[in-house]
């Protein structure tokens, strides 16, 4: 699918799309088109009772050949002082799913008037129109026998945007289609099968996708891992034939000498729960397990395709968790690469321990200005906030209120969960320094690991935990893509990063 920008249609449409406001006047080229076709589309647009020009709504009219089109959509845009970036994502959202059930290929999508109504600029508008229907278009078919498909099968090729202003929509497009590559790397790692991919093929698909484009890559493997001392994230992949490594990025766009920015991603490949071991039922979904390390590579592939003016350092800790006769068990007492040592009292409990040696080596090596790290770390979370909100816990109120703000305009919710005193306690141990299981594990689960990852970070250092177990996978089709991978955080970051640190 590709997509530009024009002041004028310049490609060969078969469908023409023209976005309504509520209320708005017949204008411009659908003005034309009307009185070209005696009156057909009024008429139609007449006669449609159901028709309201709801966001997303549209209405669907058949051309004679002789208009030189085959079909015209109008696209309800709701009121125009409600317009905004992402309703403009939901109606591009919404049209691509309707484009592809009318067979559309070649599209011309009329944006002329300019917002009056509104304080928002019509080339923003027209930018995340596009970068919805770019996000929406997204599949996972590799695994489909293509020969299956049928030969007559119509698939949107080519999208032009009509505007005034189209080398500015252009523009800013540019930047968001930089980030739904991100996303659209962050979806294609998560939806992966665990066959496929394991830490070490992991790795690879990471460094070739990401080394190309200037980003510094160095790679651990556990042997030299085990020899460093990171005896927690090496506990969990124990038990896999797979071995484990752990992958560091570095983009350095920035100022020479300046701090980097850090991010940590939890990248368990399959989560079985090991010896604690889960229940049959969905156990495929922990495929999905490694979606915080997925959101940290497509966060790192959106910077270096933007070639951002900041400096990050990236690392993503990569494990299975499999029960075997070498598997580590529960009351095992191991010792992270911090020097301090955990009783592991439930090996599901598994991605803090990946998280806390990954954590320490980016802060010993790299001292980073901030740190976030991303996982799906516990059901907890969804239990607290269901599938829309990632949760962030965090030591700084001014990191919250830059990611709160970052947030607010990129697509997904963040809420902030509490740490405290109380948490922290009851990760503490008995005959070790900390436990890997809170003491009273049922209440508070996701702020007791997120406690627990606290322990490792170094005294005023800010540092925002986001637990994204409830935000990285899909459980049906969205609006902005298909069951499975969301990519979720990839966006959030990526603005948080743009907003307040370029
Ligand atoms: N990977 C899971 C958390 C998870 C659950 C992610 C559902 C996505 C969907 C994690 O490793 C885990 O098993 N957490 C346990 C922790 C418990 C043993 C303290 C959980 O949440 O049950
Ligand atoms: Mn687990
Ligand atoms: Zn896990």
């Amino acid at each position: 699918m590709q997509i530009s920008f024009q002041s004028q249609l310049t490609n060969s449409a078969e469908t023409l799309i023209f976005p309504v406001f509520k209320g708005q006047e017949m204008h411009g080229a659908l003005l034309d088109l009307d009185k070209k076709t005696d009156g057909l589309i009024s008429e139609h647009a007449g006669q449609a009772q159901h028709f309201k020009y709801k966001l997303g709504e549209f209405l669907l009219i058949r051309l004679p050949k002789s208009s030189g089109y085959r079909q015209v959509v109008l696209l309800g845009l709701g009121e125009e002082a409600k317009m905004n970036a992402d309703h403009a994502e939901t109606a591009g959202g919404k049209l691509c799913k309707m484009l592809k059930q009318v067979h559309a290929c070649n599209v011309g999508i009329y944006l002329e008037q300019n917002i009056i109504d509104n304080e928002i600029a019509m080339d923003i508008i027209t930018a995340h129109m596009a970068l919805g229907l770019n996000l929406a278009a997204y599949t996972f078919d590799k695994y489909k026998d293509k020969r299956d498909e049928k030969d007559d099968k119509v698939t949107i090729e080519n999208i032009e945007f009509v505007c005034n202003d189209a080398n500015t929509a252009s523009e800013i497009y540019e930047d968001l289609h930089a980030v739904a590559e991100g996303i659209f790397f962050a979806r294609d790692l998560v939806n992966e099968p665990p066959n496929v991919l394991y830490p070490e093929s992991y790795a690879e698909t990471v460094k070739d996708k990401l080394k190309p484009l200037g980003v510094q890559i160095e790679i651990l493997d556990e042997k030299k891992m085990v020899k460093m001392g990171m005896g927690a994230l090496t506990a969990v992949g124990q038990g896999s034939e797979r071995d484990s490594c752990m992958v560091i990025m570095r983009w350095n766009g920035g100022k020479s000498g300046e701090k980097p920015l850090g991010f940590v991603g939890k990248g368990v490949t399959f989560d079985t729960g090991g010896i604690s071991i889960k229940p049959a039922a969905q156990m495929d979904l922990m495929k999905m397990d490694m979606g915080g390390s997925a959101a940290v590579c497509g966060l790192m592939l959106s910077l270096a395709l933007r070639k951002a003016p900041v400096n990050v350092v990236a690392a993503i800790g990569l494990v299975e968790n499999m029960p075997s006769d070498n598997a580590y068990r529960p009351g095992d007492i191991i010792k992270a690469y911090n020097g301090k040592t955990i009783e592991v009292l439930n090996t599901d409990a598994e991605g803090r321990l990946v998280l806390c040696d990954t954590l320490s080596y980016v802060q010993e090596q790299d001292d980073p200005k901030i740190l976030i790290d991303l996982a799906t770390l516990t059901g907890a979370i969804m239990v607290a906030l269901g599938t829309e909100h990632t949760g962030v816990f965090t030591n700084s109120d001014d990191l919250w209120s830059k990611m709160e703000k970052s947030g607010a305009h990129s697509g997904e919710k963040v809420w902030r969960m509490p740490l405290g005193e109380n948490f922290s306690d009851e990760m503490k141990s008995k005959i070790a320094d900390y436990a890997n299981l809170g003491a009273v594990a049922r209440f508070g689960g996701a702020s007791t690991a997120a406690a627990f990852l606290e322990f490792f970070i170094d005294k005023d250092r800010p540092w925002a935990h986001m637990d994204i177990a409830g935000t990285a996978w899909a459980h049906k089709d969205k609006v902005l893509g298909p069951h499975g991978g969301t990519g979720a955080g990839v966006r959030v970051l990526h603005n948080l990063i743009s907003d307040h640190y370029e």
